[in-house]
């Protein structure tokens, strides 16, 4: 197993710099074609920082090619509880005020690219969440493909109540998953969503005992890697073109991935 973890300033064979890492609160283990992702700053709560964000998109960069499937999960007692709050009392990196809409712009871009590269068709991402998953953390788990949860997880979109907008990648897949009214309501609301509901809602595929937790996670990464690479990357690629395509489009796309596959399997 290579694990990059704190420490000396060295770089790492299977990820970014060492110290990267640790200025983000990361720690990443790649064991094959599995990499581990956990977000370890347990006396935090695993609170993110810009330096998390920028941390997690330098990852997903410089993920090895071997890699199918991605896990995230949090240190101590909870999977994230969200943004930093040292940084609204102007600790740290202080905040784009937006005074410059397109600076501003490129910054929130540049911390969405810590979510949005979970979407790659090449890899399937698993978020196993216990504990709080706030706000950025709620986010991070929704960028996933699929969300583990333990019987104590509560979800909760925390940052209306800040004066803020989920901005995090967030919105769609929440919107996806649970509608926009039940969307509108759990974000106006601020109000925290516990085990039994989220898998009511489709927030976590899998509910399990908090102690059950890396279990459930183990023999799910088995599974899926179980299955042909090629056929995985084909269907997680048509799957999320689903939602945005219409019948006839997804049809096409249907042929056009499986002609690909009929080629690997059978062609001469
Ligand atoms: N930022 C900074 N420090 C945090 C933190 C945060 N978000 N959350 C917890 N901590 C710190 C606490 O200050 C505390 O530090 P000390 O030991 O020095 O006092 C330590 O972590 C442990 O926290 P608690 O004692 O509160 O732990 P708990 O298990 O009883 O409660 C919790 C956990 C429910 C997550 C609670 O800490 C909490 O409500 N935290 C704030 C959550 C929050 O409002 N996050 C912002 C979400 S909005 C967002 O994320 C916006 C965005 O992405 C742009």
């Amino acid at each position: 197993m290579a694990e990059a973890n704190a420490g000396a300033g060295t770089a790492t064979a299977a990820g970014p710099a060492e110290e990267v890492l640790a200025e983000a609160g990361l720690r990443l283990e790649v064991d094959g074609a599995v990499a581990t992702v956990t977000l370890n700053r347990p006396e935090r709560r695993n609170a993110m920082t810009f330096a998390t964000w920028r941390g997690l998109a330098a990852i997903g960069r410089s993920l090895p090619e071997g890699v199918r499937v991605v896990v995230l999960r949090g240190a101590g007692p909870s999977f994230s509880a969200g943004i930093d709050l040292s940084m609204f009392s102007g600790e740290g990196e202080g905040f784009a005020d937006g005074s410059d809409a397109a600076a501003t712009d490129r910054f929130i871009a540049e911390l969405q690219e810590g979510y949005t590269w979970l979407r790659r068709p090449e890899i399937v991402t698993v978020a196993a969440v216990h504990g709080h998953a706030i706000g950025g953390g709620f986010q991070l788990a929704l960028a996933c493909d699929i969300r583990v949860a333990a019987d104590d997880v509560r979800f909760c979109m925390k940052e209306p109540a800040l004066g803020l907008v989920p901005d995090l990648t967030g919105t769609k897949p929440l919107v996806e998953i649970v509608g926009i009214g039940r969307a509108l309501e759990l974000c106006l609301t601020a109000r925290t969503v516990h085990a039994e509901e989220a898998a009511r809602l489709g927030l976590a595929e899998i509910v399990v005992p908090r102690d059950g937790l890396d279990a459930a996670v183990a023999e799910l990464v088995a599974s899926l890697l179980a299955v042909n690479p090629g056929a995985a990357v084909a269907t997680k690629r048509l799957l999320w073109e689903a939602p945005q395509n219409t019948l006839e489009q997804q049809c096409a796309a249907e042929r056009r991935e499986q002609i690909g596959r009929l080629r690997e399997l059978f062609g001469k």
